[in-house]
């Protein structure tokens, strides 16, 4: 086995929802440099969302070269580059010429809405896939464009064209190989949570050609040797970024689980080497699988909007011109007013899964200001949160203790305060809070004997920040009371 110079490095591509970043990570786990870049949202129509590939994929390298100069590295001081993703954006391409034959159809984009109602009822695969029938995975936007772009099936089925994930589109761009890990596999509604391969059923039912399917791998394994910018370093790990971040918040025993706070919100919990079918409206998922041992399997509760709506309020409403200004504004007012806000813009998630619901304010008066609905806003999240804790505990059977979080909405002290108080549990966060690009490190250090195993990896999670309830029982039921009102009223838009 290779041996590793103290001076050596392992490299993290987080392509994600709205940017792609690069964060190198020496032996200790700690961050040595970051490169970050935005791409484009594209809103061709309402309730849909595409991106731009070859953007993402230009800004890819771009964060790659950045990360190495801040860094004053070379490839040579890499030892393996891991890759993560945002999951279930969906991409088409020839496999000749190398070039997209769409837009990405991105996770949250609701075009398939119609093809699920008649695929059937929402529970059909379950049972097999661990996901029930709904817009937000890749099966249904593989199909959709199937049937919409011309002559793309007859080329999928002579296996003139592949579908990927965007973890499939970057290993592809940086080693040729066409592959795609279990953890990004566990979302397409197309493979078996037992065999870990493609099914049959599934694949024939949702209409998509087996020709066009990238193979499944494991999320710890040189998948091939880069070219070009990354010229020589292994490509070693493929994980989806919120299963990365499970594996980052080094959440390796069942029962331990982490939330990350981005652009949704995604709190899974690992439940050991078998999957476990939730009865509660969460989903089962791959959490990972390191080279050839068992798969690890997770629950979760899958939030379509939190971050985002932040963005969406500072971006379309222009009430504050950052993000992190949503809680000074926040915190000109004491409490919300009365004003809830379901932002429902993808439809509701976990654990209502609702694809004809749109986004509501509630409890409007004339004393509502700003303040109020930047409160609302914030708020939004830790109650989406409270309704997936309340599934994970349903679920499970055992009561959630404390909750481990991560991503750039724990910035927030007014935030992650309240999310402590409607949770009524302690809410900690690790010093490396950058823990989906930690994840896709350390499995890809783990593939080739970089780090020896999972436990070497625990000595490295510290508690950087803890915030503890404080809000009394009431006044907590009778905000939960009101926000389940407001839910209500969000369903039912589309016909
Ligand atoms: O399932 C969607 C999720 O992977 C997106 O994550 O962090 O890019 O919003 P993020």
């Amino acid at each position: 086995m290779t041996t590793y110079s103290a001076q050596s490095f392992v490299a993290a591509i987080d392509q994600g929802t709205t940017s792609s970043r690069c964060i190198v990570f020496d032996h200790g786990g700690a961050i040595v440099s970051v490169s970050q870049k935005e791409h484009r949202q594209i809103f061709p129509r309402p309730g849909w969302v595409e991106h731009d590939a070859e953007e993402i994929w230009a800004n890819v390298l771009d964060v790659v070269h950045g990360a190495l100069q801040k860094a004053s590295l070379t490839v040579h001081d890499l030892a393996a580059v891991g890759i993560t993703n945002q999951r279930e954006t969906t991409l088409v391409w020839d496999k000749t010429t190398g070039k997209p034959v769409h837009n990405a159809i991105v996770w949250q984009d609701t075009r398939t809405d119609q093809l699920v109602k008649e695929l059937g009822e929402q529970n059909r695969f379950r049972e097999k896939c661990g996901l029930p029938l709904a817009t937000y995975f890749s099966g249904p936007k593989v199909r959709w464009l199937l049937d919409h772009i011309d002559g793309l099936r007859q080329r999928a089925e002579a296996g003139e064209v592949l579908f990927g994930t965007m973890d499939t589109w970057l290993i592809w761009k940086l080693t040729g190989r066409h592959v795609t890990d279990v953890t990004n596999a566990s979302r397409t509604m197309l493979m078996n949570l037992e065999t870990l391969d493609w099914d049959d059923e599934l694949v024939d039912a949702i209409g998509v050609p087996r020709a066009m399917l990238p193979e499944i791998r494991s999320s710890a394994e040189v998948y091939g040797t880069a070219t070009g910018t990354l010229e020589g370093v292994p490509v070693a790990s493929a994980l989806g970024d919120q299963q990365a971040a499970l594996f980052g918040q080094t959440c390796y025993a069942p029962g331990e689980g982490k939330c990350t706070y981005g652009t949704g919100s995604f709190l899974l919990v690992n439940t050991g080497d078998k999957p476990v079918v939730s009865e509660n409206g969460l989903l089962t998922t791959v959490g990972y699988k390191i080279g050839d041992q068992p798969a690890a399997y997770a629950l979760e509760g899958a939030i379509a909007v939190t971050g985002a709506l932040v963005q969406w309020f500072r971006d379309k409403m222009g009430l504050i011109s950052s993000a992190a200004e949503i809680e000074t504004l926040a915190r000109t007012v004491e409490d919300n007013g009365g004003a809830y806000f379901v932002p429902a813009f993808s439809g509701l998630f976990a654990p209502h899964w609702r694809s004809d619901a749109r986004g509501v304010i509630a409890g409007l008066t004339g004393y509502i200001d700003k303040g109020h609905i930047a409160r609302a806003v914030l708020e939004a999240t830790a109650w989406q949160t409270r309704e997936v804790v309340d599934a994970m505990n349903a679920d499970s059977g055992v009561e959630l203790v404390a909750l481990k979080v991560d991503g750039g909405m724990t910035a927030n002290n007014l935030l992650m305060g309240f999310l402590s108080d409607v949770l009524d549990v302690p809410v900690v966060r690790p010093i490396v809070a950058e823990t989906t690009c930690l994840g896709a490190a350390y499995a890809a250090g783990l593939a080739v004997g970089y780090w020896s195993d999972t436990e070497s990896l625990r000595e490295n999670w510290h508690k950087a920040a803890e915030w503890l309830p404080t809000m009394d029982a009431k006044a907590r039921d009778k905000g939960y009371r009101k926000w389940k009102k407001a839910v209500e009223r969000t369903v039912g838009w589309i016909d």
